[in-house]
């Protein structure tokens, strides 16, 4: 799960690529590296840490024709000097930058050893260097030794090569791992994404999977595994997607949570539009055609599918929902006419590409819900329900969590024409907007009164519960402390036994349906000592609740409140010095499985 990129031509390129690995930081962040070519010499530089690192070593200097860099999220060996990208081959022949994952590599890497190779470094990576090396002694069509090589991997990959007798040309193949290429005037980009490349040309090219490219100066060809040259398809991105600024803000992580009203008022416009509902009727038919919706995701697209399935069970649809890790190797297609919703903010999620393999053998119909137009699942599903929720940088997931959230509420109340939706959805702005203006500080203070423990409870039932689930994810991964989301009925089945004098349970009070159980739930605690704060709706709420918030109709909770949770994490995160956009051990779009 890196970021990689190349360029060849281009003037000020040290700048340039460092500039692009800083793009793709949301990649992976813990190493980087960067080969630079001039006067017929690879120059190599590699540090761990963050790209500043990586920086302070390189050269003042900044007149390279040629060079490939790298950020690194560490699967195959600990984060190191040794393991850095660019690795070289084994005779240092070959200079490569990989993301993906190659699942054959200690196979590979043993018969290697077998034949006298050695290795200087832990990853799969340099197994693919060597590889390379050993082809290209059998075959000196430089393509031919790379295609002997892919077919040997298994896995993922996408790869920028240099060959050390060959400093004019960039090679580039992928696998089941993104790769875009920018044709320049005078000069020619590759990266993992288009943000890297979109500042300095618009004329996109995304590799296909098992398609290489040879890339020089003034030109981009592009072959197939045959060796047979296919024809160029440029693709279009939305600039705006791509922006990536803080405007002021101190991290984007407070910045997207700041921007959900808009985002919600952005969705409505797109999807309602003069009294009528506006999503393709293709995917309509599809849908009211289908007897069972399976939703498949990862993290907090996996929360936001949990709402979903409520949605569809609501106007009288089968409906499950599944981790996409797990149904990957149990894959199940429940009801007659099954259709696939895939949830995804990047669209490049590695579990689902996988999954969406065996939905497509299974002649299975797909609806992917995403931030990303062009992204691998947006080409690949049937149907796409586009987010336009404009970039969102911070790793930990909020804008894109409701726009989601919202996206499947307006689907759903389109199947039965309930325009009463775009009410409760305004409704819902305007807490939003009352939640930043007015109830930030009280979640500050909780945040600060909570910071320094070591465990935090969520509790809630129903509509709560999904949101629990949020809730608690937001806050482990951005503020490291332990927490575990609790559907309140679950409390006296085991959980319970955790709670003690002191321990924090924040329990969510809005889902009419549920909240006498959960104050029964909060008796529960409070007789076991723990400290209770509880969010609650004004006409569910009792003396003593933290925070109240006006009313709205339940169904729609993730929309209204989740902007407490997603403070009240950034907060704690903040408060302990904690590096709130880029939490450890975590990358932005998750590319390997
Ligand atoms: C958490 C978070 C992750 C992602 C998950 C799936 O804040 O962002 O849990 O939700 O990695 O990513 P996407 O939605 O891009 O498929």
């Amino acid at each position: 799960m890196c970021g990689i990129v190349g360029g060849i031509g281009k003037e000020h390129l040290k700048d340039v690529l460092i500039g692009g690995l800083k793009d793709l930081d949301y990649r992976g962040y813990d190493s980087a590296g960067i080969a630079l070519v001039n006067e017929s010499k690879i120059n190599l530089y590699r540090a761990v840490g963050t790209i500043s690192h990586l920086e302070e070593k390189l050269p003042q200097e900044d007149d390279y024709f040629m060079g490939i860099a790298h950020t690194r999220w560490a699967t195959h060996g600990v984060p190191s000097v040794k393991n850095c990208h660019p690795v070289a081959s084994y005779n240092k022949k070959v200079y490569l930058v990989h993301n993906g994952v190659i699942e054959n590599y200690l196979e590979l890497k043993s018969s290697l050893l077998k034949s006298g190779y050695s290795f200087r470094g832990d990853t799969d990576s340099e197994v693919v260097a060597t590889l390379i090396e050993k082809y290209s002694k059998s075959y000196k069509n430089r393509l031919k030794a790379i295609t002997k090589a892919m077919n040997a991997l298994v896995g993922s990959f996408a790869l920028i090569i240099i060959f050390e007798d060959d400093l004019n040309t960039l090679y580039t193949a992928k696998r089941s791992s993104p790769m875009i290429l920018g044709e320049g005037d005078g000069f020619n980009l590759i990266a993992s994404d288009a943000v890297p490349i979109i500042k300095y040309t618009d004329k996109l090219i995304e590799l296909n999977d098992d398609q290489l490219a040879v890339v020089k100066k003034d030109s981009i060809n592009i072959y197939d595994m045959d060796l047979d040259e296919v024809s160029k398809i440029y693709t279009h991105k939305d600039p705006e997607l791509l922006q990536k600024d803080l405007n002021g803000y101190p991290h984007f992580m407070l910045k997207e949570i700041e921007e959900i009203e808009s985002v919600v008022r952005k969705l409505m416009l797109t999807y309602y539009q003069e009294g009528s509902f506006t999503f393709d009727e293709e995917m309509i038919k599809a849908i009211k055609r289908a007897d069972h919706i399976i939703f498949i995701a990862c993290g907090t697209s996996y929360h936001a599918s949990l709402v979903g399935a409520r949605y569809f069970r609501h106007v009288g649809k089968e409906a499950s929902v599944y981790i996409a890790s797990e149904w990957a190797f149990y894959p199940v297609f429940p009801g007659r006419r099954p259709l696939v919703i895939m949830l995804s903010q990047s669209g490049e999620t590695a579990d689902l590409i996988h999954c969406l393999k065996t939905v497509t053998e299974n002649d299975v119909r797909s609806i992917v819900v995403t931030n990303t137009k062009g992204s691998t699942l947006e080409r690949g599903c049937d149907f796409s329900i586009l987010l336009n929720a404009g970039l969102e940088v911070s790793v930990a997931s909020t804008k894109a969590y409701v726009a989601q959230v919202t996206a499947l509420a307006l689907l759903t109340n389109t199947l039965q024409n309930r325009r009463k939706i775009v009410k409760d959805l305004d409704k819902c702005c305007q807490i939003i907007s009352y939640i930043r203006n007015n109830v930030k500080e009280r979640i500050e203070e909780m945040a600060n009164e909570l910071k320094d423990k070591k465990d935090v409870f969520f509790l809630g039932r129903g509509y709560d519960y999904d949101f629990s689930l949020e809730a608690s994810l937001k806050l482990k991964e951005i503020s490291y402390i332990h927490s575990e989301a609790i559907a309140g009925g679950e409390l006296k089945h085991g959980p319970i036994a955790l709670i003690e004098k002191g321990t924090p349970v924040i329990v969510f009070v809005t889902d009419d349906v549920t909240a006498s159980s959960m104050r029964g739930n909060i008796q529960e605690v409070k007789a076991r000592g723990a400290d209770v704060y509880v969010i609650s709706t004004k006409s569910l709420s009792q003396e003593g609740d933290f925070i109240v918030i006006e009313d709205y109709d339940r169904y729609l909770s993730s929309v209204a409140i989740s902007s407490i949770a997603f403070y009240f994490a950034y907060y704690v995160s903040l408060f302990k010095g904690l590096n709130v956009d880029k939490p450890r051990n975590l990358a932005k779009a998750v590319t390997v499985e």
